[in-house]
């Protein structure tokens, strides 16, 4: 199957691999058209060191090179993605299935990705997302992702075209915790890093982790998803993986700010997309406009917009009010 990857980021370049040794025909699209003739030649990206561009997998600066291709992953950074998707959208067949696996909700809209696709090129745009590395998926370590669309078939199809013997994708009929589950996670991520910069324990991170999941989960339900989703791959799987590991930038990014550093230092210092910053603007005025508590996500916000000392913020979540873990203890 003739397939095209928007995106050369890390996280494109994986999958690009993946689609090729799956023997599909692929062509990944580049913005860092100095790189091309030197990915080509080379049979390496910089964006993702060690990984090897297997023969047959195609660099192009070309949105062109989506044409004819049965499927297209749009996998740019959020930021730029309205962008890119304007871009590649003349070139994309009628029929072809469109996936994004970009994780973050659009500043100012605050529309899930899908959505920005969909806008964009008039597709029912498949989630493609869950607890991945692009440097593990690169080297075939075991990994699962969850292909997620309200139409059983083209999760399926997308399913079909990534599946391997180390990579299982499971479907979902709900795009929409699928995606607010990856975008909302980085935040929690950041606060993670945070308390780890700032000194404290597994037993911290534990509990930011719980309640971080907890009211990320009571947003997303009051924006249409499923509960469920939450606990799955694009939830707590996917929380797991960022706030454990030192892959994920959003750790990272967070760690130097729990050490002190403002947050635009901080990313700066991380070098790559720190998805966490955006989608935390995007989650708090969400919270405000749907009316959740939000207390991790608020303190979050201050701290990357409003320059909220690290140690303030923390110190208000811990003193916040006695209550019951669950919103329905069931006493009587
Ligand atoms: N890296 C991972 O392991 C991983 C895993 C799952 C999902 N994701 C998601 O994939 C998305 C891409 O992340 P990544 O890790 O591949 O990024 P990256 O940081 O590795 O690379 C960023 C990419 O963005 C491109 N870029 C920069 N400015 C641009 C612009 N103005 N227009 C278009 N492209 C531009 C760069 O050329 C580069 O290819 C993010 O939403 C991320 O959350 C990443």
């Amino acid at each position: 199957m003739k397939t095209a990857v928007i995106g050369s980021g890390a996280w494109g370049t994986a999958l690009a691999i993946r689609l090729r040794k799956n023997g599909h025909d692929v062509t990944m699209w580049t913005y860092e058209k100095e790189l091309v003739e030197e990915m080509n030649a080379t049979r390496h990206n910089p964006r993702l060191p060690g990984a090897v561009l297997p023969e047959g997998l195609v660099v192009s600066e070309d949105y062109a090179c989506a044409r004819g291709a049965k499927l297209v992953v749009m996998a740019s950074p959020s930021f730029p993605l309205r962008n890119v998707s304007r871009g590649v959208a003349p070139f994309i067949d009628a029929d072809a299935v469109v996936v994004s696996v970009t994780k973050g909700l659009e500043a100012g809209t605050h529309l899930r990705m899908s959505e920005v696709v969909a806008q964009e090129t008039g597709k029912d745009v498949v989630v493609l997302t869950g607890p991945s590395h692009a440097e593990e998926v690169a080297l075939d370590m075991p990994t699962g992702l969850l292909a997620a669309s309200h139409d059983q078939a083209l999760a399926e199809f997308v399913q079909d075209a990534f599946m391997s013997d180390t990579l299982r994708v499971y479907t979902s009929s709900d795009p929409v915790g699928a995606e607010l589950g990856a975008a909302l996670k980085n935040v929690i991520a950041l606060c993670a890093g945070i308390t780890d910069g700032l000194g404290c324990g597994d037993n911290t991170k534990a509990m930011l982790m719980t309640r971080g999941l907890t009211e990320t989960a009571r947003l997303g339900v009051a924006l249409g998803a499923k509960k469920e989703t939450f606990t799955g791959l694009a939830g707590v799987g996917d929380l797991i993986v960022t706030c454990t590991s030192m892959h994920s930038r959003n750790r990272r990014a967070g760690i130097l700010i729990g050490q002190g550093k403002g947050a635009q230092e901080a990313m700066q210092e991380v070098g790559a997309v720190v998805e966490g910053y955006y989608a935390a603007g995007s989650a708090y005025a969400l919270g405000k406009a749907k009316g959740i508590d939000m207390p991790i996500t608020e303190a979050a916000y201050r701290v990357l917009y409003e320059g909220l000392d690290v140690k303030q913020a923390f110190g208000g979540l811990l003193h916040r009010d006695r209550k019951s873990e669950s919103e329905n203890p069931g006493w009587l």
